[in-house]
């Protein structure tokens, strides 16, 4: 474990403090890239004032005000990796949606048209199972090595169907998770522990009141596993939920031994391991779990595994899946049906296990990795000559498509250290809004860059560009 404390809830203790670099100035930047962005979205800023009438803060969803900006830009069309907006700005994007959209967008390809196809000639919702959901099950068993899969909405879905299995087949009801990660939206993984004498609570917890947080979830140190057997050894832990590395606030890595002991410490105590592959997805076809030969009980994902549409997936150990199967079977399996508590109407449609099996027959292959690495190592490599070139204490640690920016010289294994090589306070926000004024659109809330199929070379200079003037601004150079 690193020497970081592990105090969150004091924001100032988060923004990194650079040498050489004025903060001060910095956030009077920040502030002039956001009257630039004023000026070139005045469309945007015009359709805010409507939409704001009948949506919360002008969005349908409070994800699409995560921009933190003075108001979202409105998107009038994607199509590869160009994106642009009602004011006609054209942005390359290195978003791409947080990673649903790491295929491309609209890509004209055969994943695309079959989609369309189905959506035209064949049918969106019947329920009853398609052919298309035995080839995806299969499909699934080969990419991640779990033999058994469940279909469902989205990710934050799969996260909340997975604890209810976990639940059944342990007669147990608390989960563990790691302190700031995110599993999604369900109620007992937006927990955290702001410091380490305090009581888990939920992280929105006006917008959740009378939950009691620390019924359902215990929250430990990712790297801790003394603080993880203290947890397990209590025997009411049902289930384990953690990323391969926390990818949700930096990259915080595991060190030595870690998903060995984790697997170890879950026998032990009974408590069943979840792996979230949701966001690892980039480093290749099978993941992290297939990488690193993880071999979990329970394993979830979502966003990419079906080019975008909502999908999410849960996998199964036959022991798992086995257990599982005769418990709902010695009920009456016909008055379980849809509400067995897990499924919804639209779950596992005909048009999502469409483009759930296109996606991973088309996409999920060596070779589109191959291309989408190509690029990363195109910006990588620049990247990190920017860095030596300015001398600035800054890196880069990269996962296959995907790299993560930090504003701090070491690599994290604590959440700590990892949220404050994200820079907020400054670094971050002239980083990443600088680049938008520039027509290149990066994730707005930690430092990741992700690449497509779709991005040529010459994309990966500009991207390397704009860090080379951003470390010269920052210096004032
Ligand atoms: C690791 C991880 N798990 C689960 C989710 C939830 O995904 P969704 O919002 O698509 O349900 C996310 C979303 O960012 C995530 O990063």
């Amino acid at each position: 474990m690193s020497s970081h404390d592990r105090v969150y809830d004091d924001f100032s203790s988060l923004i990194p403090s650079v040498e050489g670099i004025d903060i001060g100035r910095v956030l009077r930047m920040v502030a002039a890239e956001f009257e630039l962005y004023k000026e070139r979205t005045p469309k945007s800023f015009a359709m805010l004032q409507r939409a704001q009438k009948h949506m919360i803060n002008g969005v349908p969803t409070t994800w699409h005000s995560d921009w933190r900006l003075p108001y979202s830009f409105y998107v009038a069309r994607a199509k590869g990796v160009a994106l642009w907006d009602i004011d006609g700005n054209e942005y390359l994007d290195f978003n791409l949606a947080d990673t649903p959209a790491i295929f491309g967008h609209s890509p004209d390809d055969a994943v695309t048209r079959g989609i369309a196809e189905q959506l035209l000639d064949n049918g969106v919702t019947t329920m009853a199972p398609t052919e298309d959901a035995v080839v995806v099950s299969e499909l699934l068993s080969e990419l991640y090595g779990l033999p058994y899969w469940y279909v469902t909405l989205s990710a934050s879905d799969s996260g909340r169907n997975a604890i209810n299995i976990a639940r059944s087949l342990t007669g147990r009801s608390k989960i563990l998770i790691f302190n700031m990660a995110y599993h999604g939206t369900g109620d007992e993984t937006l927990c955290w522990r702001p410091n380490p004498d305090s009581e888990v609570v939920h992280r929105w917890s006006h917008l959740r009141p009378g939950l009691d947080a620390g019924a359902n979830t215990s929250v430990a140190e990712f790297n801790d596993l003394e603080e993880v057997e203290a947890i397990l050894r209590r025997e009411d832990v049902a289930v384990l939920m953690t990323e391969p590395h926390l990818t949700d606030g930096g990259f915080t890595f595991p060190v030595d031994g870690w998903h060995d002991g984790l697997c170890e410490l879950c026998d032990r105590y009974g408590t069943l391991l979840l792996i979230d592959e949701t966001h690892t997805q980039t480093v290749g076809p099978g993941g992290l779990t297939r990488e690193w030969g993880l071999e979990p009980d329970l394993f979830m994902s979502g966003k990419s595994i079906a080019a975008g549409m909502p999908v999410g997936v849960i996998g199964m150990s036959e022991s798992v899946a086995k257990r599982y199967e005769s418990l709902l079977n010695e009920g009456d399996p016909s008055a379980m049906g849809g509400c067995m508590g897990q499924g919804t109407t639209n779950t596992a449609n005909a048009i999502c296990l469409r483009a759930l099996r296109l996606s991973l027959e088309h996409n999920f292959t060596e070779e589109t990795f191959a291309k989408m690495n190509a690029s990363m190592d195109i910006i990588e490599q620049g990247m990190n000559e920017v860095i030596a070139k300015h001398g600035a204490p800054f890196r880069t640690d990269r996962m296959g498509a995907r790299t993560n920016i930090s504003f701090l010289p070491e690599r994290a294994y604590d959440a700590k250290c990892a949220l404050r090589g994200i820079g907020f306070g400054g670094l971050h926000e002239y980083w990443t809004y600088y680049c938008l004024n520039r027509g290149v659109l990066l994730i707005p809330f930690f430092n990741m860059i992700i690449t497509s199929p779709h991005h040529t070379a010459e994309h990966c200079v500009r991207v390397v560009q704009l860090w080379d003037e951003v470390i010269a601004n920052l210096y004032d150079r």
